[in-house]
Protein backbone atom coordinates (compact mmCIF):
# COMPACT_ATOMS: atom_id res chain seq x y z
CA UNK A 1 0.00 0.00 0.00
CA UNK A 2 1.29 3.65 -0.80
CA UNK A 3 0.86 5.78 2.65
CA UNK A 4 0.94 9.96 2.67
CA UNK A 5 1.67 10.92 6.33
CA UNK A 6 1.02 14.53 6.98
CA UNK A 7 3.10 16.90 9.56
CA UNK A 8 6.54 17.95 9.92
CA UNK A 9 8.03 17.55 12.98
CA UNK A 10 9.57 14.87 15.41
CA UNK A 11 6.25 13.25 16.09
CA UNK A 12 6.19 12.71 12.06
CA UNK A 13 9.36 11.28 11.42
CA UNK A 14 8.87 8.47 14.26
CA UNK A 15 5.46 7.46 13.00
CA UNK A 16 7.70 7.45 9.11
CA UNK A 17 10.22 5.65 10.89
CA UNK A 18 7.40 3.23 12.28
CA UNK A 19 5.55 3.55 9.26
CA UNK A 20 8.61 2.46 6.79
CA UNK A 21 9.02 -0.25 8.75
CA UNK A 22 5.67 -2.36 7.97
CA UNK A 23 6.43 -4.73 5.03
CA UNK A 24 2.70 -3.73 3.54
CA UNK A 25 4.17 -0.56 2.80
CA UNK A 26 5.32 0.16 -0.46
CA UNK A 27 5.87 3.86 -0.68
CA UNK A 28 6.10 5.84 2.18
CA UNK A 29 5.57 10.13 1.54
CA UNK A 30 5.21 12.75 4.07
CA UNK A 31 3.68 16.12 3.28
CA UNK A 32 5.49 18.57 4.11
CA UNK A 33 7.84 16.89 6.02
CA UNK A 34 11.22 17.15 7.06
CA UNK A 35 14.98 16.38 6.38
CA UNK A 36 14.55 13.49 8.83
CA UNK A 37 11.29 12.11 7.42
CA UNK A 38 13.29 12.16 3.91
CA UNK A 39 15.28 9.22 4.77
CA UNK A 40 12.82 7.40 5.33
CA UNK A 41 10.54 8.14 3.09
CA UNK A 42 9.68 11.19 0.58
CA UNK A 43 8.75 13.97 1.46
CA UNK A 44 6.34 15.93 -0.73
CA UNK A 45 5.67 20.06 -0.62
CA UNK A 46 2.12 20.67 0.13
CA UNK A 47 0.87 22.22 3.57
CA UNK A 48 -1.13 19.53 5.42
CA UNK A 49 -4.14 21.75 5.53
CA UNK A 50 -3.98 21.91 1.95
CA UNK A 51 -7.07 19.43 1.02
CA UNK A 52 -7.26 20.03 -2.65
CA UNK A 53 -3.76 19.21 -3.19
CA UNK A 54 -3.84 16.76 -0.70
CA UNK A 55 -6.51 15.10 -2.56
CA UNK A 56 -5.07 15.73 -6.53
CA UNK A 57 -1.99 14.08 -5.29
CA UNK A 58 -3.31 11.00 -3.38
CA UNK A 59 -5.71 10.50 -6.61
CA UNK A 60 -2.40 10.80 -8.70
CA UNK A 61 -0.18 8.60 -6.83
CA UNK A 62 -2.69 5.74 -6.12
CA UNK A 63 -2.50 6.49 -2.10
CA UNK A 64 -4.24 3.70 -0.17
CA UNK A 65 -3.80 5.36 3.19
CA UNK A 66 -3.19 8.88 5.43
CA UNK A 67 -2.09 8.96 8.32
CA UNK A 68 -2.40 12.60 10.19
CA UNK A 69 0.01 13.65 12.57
CA UNK A 70 -0.69 17.29 13.43
CA UNK A 71 -4.34 18.64 14.69
CA UNK A 72 -4.72 21.18 12.42
CA UNK A 73 -5.98 19.55 9.27
CA UNK A 74 -8.08 17.50 11.78
CA UNK A 75 -9.90 20.07 13.29
CA UNK A 76 -10.29 21.54 9.66
CA UNK A 77 -11.92 18.23 8.90
CA UNK A 78 -9.68 16.33 7.06
CA UNK A 79 -11.21 13.11 7.60
CA UNK A 80 -14.87 14.30 6.39
CA UNK A 81 -13.55 16.28 3.10
CA UNK A 82 -12.43 12.95 1.96
CA UNK A 83 -15.08 10.83 3.28
CA UNK A 84 -17.73 13.20 1.35
CA UNK A 85 -15.94 13.28 -1.72
CA UNK A 86 -16.98 10.46 -4.03
CA UNK A 87 -13.13 10.45 -5.69
CA UNK A 88 -11.66 10.02 -2.16
CA UNK A 89 -13.63 8.01 0.10
CA UNK A 90 -11.79 4.88 -0.48
CA UNK A 91 -8.93 6.19 1.19
CA UNK A 92 -8.13 5.27 4.70
CA UNK A 93 -7.59 8.40 6.85
CA UNK A 94 -6.46 7.90 10.09
CA UNK A 95 -7.68 10.53 12.54
CA UNK A 96 -11.26 11.45 14.48
CA UNK A 97 -14.22 13.28 12.03
CA UNK A 98 -14.13 17.35 12.53
CA UNK A 99 -16.62 16.90 15.37
CA UNK A 100 -14.64 13.92 17.06
CA UNK A 101 -11.32 16.73 16.94
CA UNK A 102 -13.83 18.87 18.32
CA UNK A 103 -12.73 17.23 21.89
CA UNK A 104 -8.70 19.04 21.29
CA UNK A 105 -10.21 21.96 18.78
CA UNK A 106 -12.81 23.15 21.77
CA UNK A 107 -11.91 23.00 25.30
CA UNK A 108 -16.07 24.31 25.97
CA UNK A 109 -17.14 21.01 24.23
CA UNK A 110 -14.27 18.72 25.72
CA UNK A 111 -15.34 19.73 29.00
CA UNK A 112 -19.34 18.84 28.10
CA UNK A 113 -18.38 15.92 26.66
CA UNK A 114 -17.10 14.73 29.96
CA UNK A 115 -19.71 16.32 32.17
CA UNK A 116 -22.34 14.32 30.19
CA UNK A 117 -20.34 10.95 30.47
CA UNK A 118 -19.12 11.26 33.87
CA UNK A 119 -15.45 11.19 33.29
CA UNK A 120 -13.21 12.82 35.78
CA UNK A 121 -12.23 16.13 35.42
CA UNK A 122 -11.67 19.50 37.15
CA UNK A 123 -14.79 21.47 37.45
CA UNK A 124 -15.36 24.33 35.23
CA UNK A 125 -17.36 27.26 34.32
CA UNK A 126 -17.19 28.47 30.19
CA UNK A 127 -17.56 31.82 30.11
CA UNK A 128 -18.11 34.70 26.65
CA UNK A 129 -18.89 38.24 26.98
CA UNK A 130 -22.37 37.85 27.55
CA UNK A 131 -21.49 36.09 30.85
CA UNK A 132 -18.30 37.84 32.31
CA UNK A 133 -20.00 38.30 35.78
CA UNK A 134 -20.55 35.09 36.56
CA UNK A 135 -17.15 33.97 35.11
CA UNK A 136 -15.54 36.45 37.87
CA UNK A 137 -18.30 34.71 40.56
CA UNK A 138 -16.61 31.60 39.75
CA UNK A 139 -13.35 32.68 40.05
CA UNK A 140 -13.96 33.92 43.31
CA UNK A 141 -15.21 31.21 44.11
CA UNK A 142 -12.05 29.18 43.69
CA UNK A 143 -8.59 29.04 45.60
CA UNK A 144 -5.55 30.46 43.80
CA UNK A 145 -3.71 29.20 41.29
CA UNK A 146 -6.20 29.87 38.86
CA UNK A 147 -6.82 28.20 35.18
CA UNK A 148 -7.86 30.15 31.53
CA UNK A 149 -8.42 28.13 28.39
CA UNK A 150 -8.57 29.74 25.57
CA UNK A 151 -11.52 27.47 23.89
CA UNK A 152 -9.89 27.35 20.54
CA UNK A 153 -6.56 26.23 19.29
CA UNK A 154 -3.73 28.57 19.95
CA UNK A 155 -0.60 26.35 19.27
CA UNK A 156 -0.14 25.41 22.61
CA UNK A 157 -0.15 29.17 24.21
CA UNK A 158 -3.72 28.88 25.31
CA UNK A 159 -3.51 28.10 28.63
CA UNK A 160 -2.51 30.73 31.77
CA UNK A 161 -2.39 29.91 35.32
CA UNK A 162 -2.20 32.95 37.49
CA UNK A 163 -1.34 33.31 40.48
CA UNK A 164 -3.33 35.73 42.32
CA UNK A 165 -7.64 36.51 41.92
CA UNK A 166 -6.21 39.78 40.58
CA UNK A 167 -4.32 38.77 37.84
CA UNK A 168 -7.13 36.35 36.68
CA UNK A 169 -9.61 38.85 36.64
CA UNK A 170 -7.37 41.02 34.55
CA UNK A 171 -6.76 38.31 32.52
CA UNK A 172 -9.85 36.64 31.67
CA UNK A 173 -10.95 40.69 30.95
CA UNK A 174 -8.05 40.43 27.90
CA UNK A 175 -8.47 36.83 26.94
CA UNK A 176 -12.15 37.72 26.16
CA UNK A 177 -11.52 40.72 24.17
CA UNK A 178 -9.48 39.11 21.86
CA UNK A 179 -5.47 37.75 23.18
CA UNK A 180 -5.89 34.93 21.09
CA UNK A 181 -8.06 36.02 18.41
CA UNK A 182 -11.55 33.95 18.01
CA UNK A 183 -9.97 31.61 19.97
CA UNK A 184 -10.35 33.21 22.86
CA UNK A 185 -13.97 34.63 22.82
CA UNK A 186 -14.80 31.78 24.80
CA UNK A 187 -13.01 30.97 27.99
CA UNK A 188 -12.96 28.05 30.38
CA UNK A 189 -11.96 28.45 33.66
CA UNK A 190 -10.66 25.84 35.93
CA UNK A 191 -10.29 24.50 39.28
CA UNK A 192 -6.09 23.77 39.58
CA UNK A 193 -5.67 20.58 39.94
CA UNK A 194 -2.40 19.48 41.45
CA UNK A 195 -0.77 15.90 40.71
CA UNK A 196 1.35 14.40 38.68
CA UNK A 197 1.21 14.39 34.85
CA UNK A 198 0.89 11.77 32.20
CA UNK A 199 0.14 10.88 28.63
CA UNK A 200 -2.13 8.45 27.67
CA UNK A 201 -2.28 7.45 24.02
CA UNK A 202 -5.26 5.43 23.10
CA UNK A 203 -5.82 4.02 19.23
CA UNK A 204 -10.00 3.06 18.19
CA UNK A 205 -11.48 2.00 15.54
CA UNK A 206 -14.62 3.31 16.89
CA UNK A 207 -15.91 0.13 18.42
CA UNK A 208 -12.66 -1.56 20.16
CA UNK A 209 -9.52 -0.03 21.07
CA UNK A 210 -5.71 -0.52 22.19
CA UNK A 211 -4.18 1.44 24.74
CA UNK A 212 -0.65 2.16 23.72
CA UNK A 213 2.86 3.07 26.04
CA UNK A 214 1.95 5.52 29.10
CA UNK A 215 4.84 8.46 28.71
CA UNK A 216 5.38 11.47 30.17
CA UNK A 217 6.78 14.70 28.99
CA UNK A 218 8.76 17.86 29.91
CA UNK A 219 6.87 21.18 28.67
CA UNK A 220 9.10 23.91 30.64
CA UNK A 221 12.24 25.12 29.14
CA UNK A 222 14.24 25.56 32.38
CA UNK A 223 15.65 22.34 34.73
CA UNK A 224 13.41 21.53 37.50
CA UNK A 225 10.04 22.33 35.49
CA UNK A 226 10.90 26.22 35.91
CA UNK A 227 10.44 28.63 32.75
CA UNK A 228 8.34 29.27 29.78
CA UNK A 229 5.88 26.47 28.31
CA UNK A 230 7.87 24.68 25.09
CA UNK A 231 6.30 22.04 22.64
CA UNK A 232 8.32 19.80 24.81
CA UNK A 233 12.00 19.15 25.65
CA UNK A 234 12.02 15.27 26.35
CA UNK A 235 9.88 12.18 27.20
CA UNK A 236 10.29 8.74 29.16
CA UNK A 237 8.07 5.79 28.92
CA UNK A 238 6.80 3.64 30.84
CA UNK A 239 6.00 5.63 33.93
CA UNK A 240 6.05 3.92 36.61
CA UNK A 241 3.17 5.51 38.73
CA UNK A 242 0.95 4.46 35.47
CA UNK A 243 0.62 0.74 36.93
CA UNK A 244 -1.82 -1.59 36.65
CA UNK A 245 -4.10 -0.36 39.39
CA UNK A 246 -3.63 3.31 38.08
CA UNK A 247 -4.31 1.80 34.52
CA UNK A 248 -7.54 0.04 35.59
CA UNK A 249 -9.01 3.39 36.78
CA UNK A 250 -7.82 4.74 33.66
CA UNK A 251 -9.32 2.08 31.81
CA UNK A 252 -12.84 2.10 33.61
CA UNK A 253 -13.43 6.01 34.33
CA UNK A 254 -11.91 7.70 31.23
CA UNK A 255 -11.27 5.29 28.00
CA UNK A 256 -14.22 3.57 28.19
CA UNK A 257 -16.75 6.30 28.92
CA UNK A 258 -14.54 8.42 26.17
CA UNK A 259 -15.30 6.07 23.73
CA UNK A 260 -19.02 4.71 24.21
CA UNK A 261 -19.57 8.58 24.60
CA UNK A 262 -18.41 9.14 21.08
CA UNK A 263 -20.29 6.15 19.87
CA UNK A 264 -23.60 7.40 21.79
CA UNK A 265 -22.90 10.79 20.26
CA UNK A 266 -22.68 9.73 17.13
CA UNK A 267 -19.40 10.88 16.32
CA UNK A 268 -17.21 9.08 14.17
CA UNK A 269 -13.50 8.60 15.49
CA UNK A 270 -11.19 6.67 14.22
CA UNK A 271 -7.81 7.31 15.07
CA UNK A 272 -5.79 8.47 18.16
CA UNK A 273 -7.15 9.68 21.34
CA UNK A 274 -4.30 11.56 23.55
CA UNK A 275 -5.25 11.40 27.21
CA UNK A 276 -3.55 14.48 29.10
CA UNK A 277 -4.16 13.48 32.57
CA UNK A 278 -3.51 14.38 36.36
CA UNK A 279 -2.50 12.03 39.12
CA UNK A 280 -4.49 13.32 41.88
CA UNK A 281 -3.66 11.14 44.67
CA UNK A 282 -3.85 8.04 43.14
CA UNK A 283 -7.00 8.89 40.77
CA UNK A 284 -6.71 9.47 37.07
CA UNK A 285 -8.89 13.40 36.33
CA UNK A 286 -8.40 14.26 32.59
CA UNK A 287 -6.18 17.99 32.05
CA UNK A 288 -7.07 17.63 28.45
CA UNK A 289 -8.13 15.65 25.67
CA UNK A 290 -6.06 15.83 22.27
CA UNK A 291 -6.65 13.65 19.18
CA UNK A 292 -2.98 13.24 17.61
CA UNK A 293 -0.51 11.65 19.39
CA UNK A 294 1.83 13.93 21.65
CA UNK A 295 5.19 15.73 20.42
CA UNK A 296 7.98 14.36 21.94
CA UNK A 297 5.85 11.66 23.49
CA UNK A 298 5.51 9.71 20.11
CA UNK A 299 9.70 9.86 19.68
CA UNK A 300 9.99 7.43 22.72
CA UNK A 301 6.00 5.41 22.44
CA UNK A 302 7.30 4.72 18.80
CA UNK A 303 10.36 2.74 19.88
CA UNK A 304 8.24 0.36 22.22
CA UNK A 305 5.55 -0.68 19.47
CA UNK A 306 6.95 -4.06 18.52
CA UNK A 307 3.97 -4.61 16.02
CA UNK A 308 3.43 -3.63 12.46
CA UNK A 309 1.75 -0.63 12.80
CA UNK A 310 0.16 -1.02 9.47
CA UNK A 311 -1.68 -3.93 10.57
CA UNK A 312 -3.13 -1.40 13.60
CA UNK A 313 -3.91 1.09 11.56
CA UNK A 314 -5.65 -1.38 9.14
CA UNK A 315 -7.60 -2.24 11.98
CA UNK A 316 -8.35 0.78 12.55
CA UNK A 317 -9.65 1.86 8.73
CA UNK A 318 -11.75 -1.74 9.07
CA UNK A 319 -12.91 -1.38 12.47
CA UNK A 320 -11.71 -4.95 13.60
CA UNK A 321 -8.68 -3.79 15.63
CA UNK A 322 -9.83 -6.22 18.39
CA UNK A 323 -8.43 -9.08 16.05
CA UNK A 324 -4.91 -7.13 15.96
CA UNK A 325 -1.71 -7.82 19.10
CA UNK A 326 -0.09 -4.78 20.26
CA UNK A 327 3.24 -6.19 21.53
CA UNK A 328 5.32 -3.59 23.67
CA UNK A 329 8.61 -3.44 24.26
CA UNK A 330 9.17 -4.35 27.93
CA UNK A 331 12.30 -2.05 27.75
CA UNK A 332 12.19 1.83 28.57
CA UNK A 333 12.60 4.59 25.80
CA UNK A 334 13.56 8.23 26.61
CA UNK A 335 13.93 11.26 24.38
CA UNK A 336 16.10 14.01 24.58
CA UNK A 337 15.09 17.37 22.44
CA UNK A 338 18.03 19.82 21.16
CA UNK A 339 16.88 22.98 20.89
CA UNK A 340 17.66 26.57 19.60
CA UNK A 341 18.95 29.03 22.04
CA UNK A 342 16.28 31.09 22.72
CA UNK A 343 13.50 29.04 22.11
CA UNK A 344 10.38 29.35 22.95
CA UNK A 345 11.17 33.00 22.50
CA UNK A 346 13.08 34.56 19.34
CA UNK A 347 15.90 32.24 17.51
CA UNK A 348 17.74 31.96 14.97
CA UNK A 349 17.62 29.22 11.83
CA UNK A 350 19.86 27.65 9.19
CA UNK A 351 22.60 26.88 11.78
CA UNK A 352 24.92 23.55 10.46
CA UNK A 353 24.33 20.59 12.55
CA UNK A 354 27.23 18.52 12.93
CA UNK A 355 28.19 14.72 14.71
CA UNK A 356 26.02 12.91 12.60
CA UNK A 357 28.70 10.66 11.61
CA UNK A 358 29.61 10.35 15.32
CA UNK A 359 26.26 8.96 16.59
CA UNK A 360 25.16 6.65 13.98
CA UNK A 361 27.96 4.78 15.69
CA UNK A 362 25.56 4.24 18.45
CA UNK A 363 22.61 2.77 19.11
CA UNK A 364 20.27 5.70 19.83
CA UNK A 365 18.39 6.63 17.51
CA UNK A 366 17.16 9.94 15.96
CA UNK A 367 13.99 12.05 15.15
CA UNK A 368 14.60 15.19 13.47
CA UNK A 369 12.25 17.98 14.91
CA UNK A 370 13.32 21.36 13.35
CA UNK A 371 15.48 20.23 10.46
CA UNK A 372 16.07 21.35 6.77
CA UNK A 373 18.34 20.19 4.05
CA UNK A 374 20.69 23.02 2.27
CA UNK A 375 23.86 23.03 0.29
CA UNK A 376 23.92 19.43 1.10
CA UNK A 377 23.76 20.07 4.84
CA UNK A 378 21.53 19.88 7.89
CA UNK A 379 20.63 22.61 9.43
CA UNK A 380 18.20 23.69 11.82
CA UNK A 381 14.88 24.96 10.92
CA UNK A 382 13.08 25.46 13.93
CA UNK A 383 12.91 25.67 18.10
CA UNK A 384 13.00 22.38 18.55
CA UNK A 385 15.62 20.38 16.70
CA UNK A 386 16.41 17.02 16.79
CA UNK A 387 14.92 14.22 19.26
CA UNK A 388 17.99 11.85 20.76
CA UNK A 389 15.90 8.78 21.19
CA UNK A 390 18.22 5.38 23.42
CA UNK A 391 16.27 2.29 24.79
CA UNK A 392 17.59 1.18 28.37
CA UNK A 393 16.98 -1.60 30.84
CA UNK A 394 16.16 1.56 33.64
CA UNK A 395 15.22 4.95 32.81
CA UNK A 396 18.38 5.76 33.91
CA UNK A 397 20.65 4.02 31.33
CA UNK A 398 18.09 5.17 28.08
CA UNK A 399 18.44 8.55 29.19
CA UNK A 400 22.53 8.41 29.89
CA UNK A 401 22.71 7.00 26.25
CA UNK A 402 20.67 9.89 24.82
CA UNK A 403 22.97 12.11 26.67
CA UNK A 404 25.46 10.82 25.53
CA UNK A 405 24.99 11.44 21.57
CA UNK A 406 23.40 14.85 22.63
CA UNK A 407 26.77 16.04 23.54
CA UNK A 408 28.13 14.38 19.92
CA UNK A 409 25.49 16.79 18.09
CA UNK A 410 26.68 20.25 17.41
CA UNK A 411 24.97 23.42 16.22
CA UNK A 412 25.34 27.13 17.58
CA UNK A 413 23.43 27.77 20.55
CA UNK A 414 22.13 24.45 21.11
CA UNK A 415 20.31 24.14 24.63
CA UNK A 416 19.10 21.03 26.15
CA UNK A 417 17.51 19.88 29.40
CA UNK A 418 19.57 17.47 31.30
CA UNK A 419 17.13 16.77 34.28
CA UNK A 420 14.18 14.55 31.42
CA UNK A 421 13.29 11.88 34.19
CA UNK A 422 13.88 13.90 37.29
CA UNK A 423 10.62 13.28 39.00
CA UNK A 424 9.67 9.76 38.02
P1 LIG B 1 -2.23 22.60 27.57
O1 LIG B 1 -1.66 23.79 26.86
O2 LIG B 1 -3.69 22.44 27.38
O3 LIG B 1 -1.40 21.37 27.34
O4 LIG B 1 -2.07 22.90 29.13
C1 LIG B 1 -0.85 23.30 29.60
C2 LIG B 1 -0.61 22.79 30.97
O5 LIG B 1 -1.39 23.51 31.90
C3 LIG B 1 -0.98 21.35 31.24
O6 LIG B 1 -0.05 20.43 30.77
C4 LIG B 1 -1.02 21.37 32.75
O7 LIG B 1 0.28 21.30 33.27
C5 LIG B 1 -1.58 22.73 33.05
N1 LIG B 1 -3.00 22.64 33.38
C6 LIG B 1 -4.04 22.71 32.55
N2 LIG B 1 -5.20 22.61 33.22
C7 LIG B 1 -4.90 22.47 34.52
C8 LIG B 1 -5.66 22.32 35.73
N3 LIG B 1 -6.99 22.31 35.73
N4 LIG B 1 -4.98 22.19 36.88
C9 LIG B 1 -3.63 22.22 36.91
N5 LIG B 1 -2.86 22.37 35.82
C10 LIG B 1 -3.48 22.50 34.63
N1 LIG C 1 3.59 16.84 24.40
C1 LIG C 1 2.32 17.43 24.49
C2 LIG C 1 1.61 17.62 23.23
O1 LIG C 1 1.96 17.05 22.20
O2 LIG C 1 0.62 18.34 23.21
Amino acid sequence: MKVLLLGSGGREHALAWKIAQSPKVEKLYIAPGNAGTDTVGENVNIKATDFPALKTFALEQNIGMIVVGPEDPLVQGIFDSFKEDDATRHIAVIGPSAKGAQLEGSKEFAKGFMERHQIPTARYKSVTSENLDEGLAFLESLSAPYVLKADGLCAGKGVLILPSLEEAKKELKEMLGGMFGDASATVVIEEFLSGIECSVFVLTDSQHYKVLPVAKDYKRIGEGDKGLNTGGMGSVTPVPFANDEFMEKVRVRIIEPTINGLREENILYKGFIFLGLINVQGEPMVIEYNVRMGDPETESVMLRIQSDIMDLFEGVHKVNLNTKELVLDTRTAACVMLVSGGYPEAYEKGKVITGFEQAQDTDSILFHAGTALKDGQIVTNGGRVIAVCSYGDTKEEALKKSYKVADMLDFEKKYFRRDIGFDL
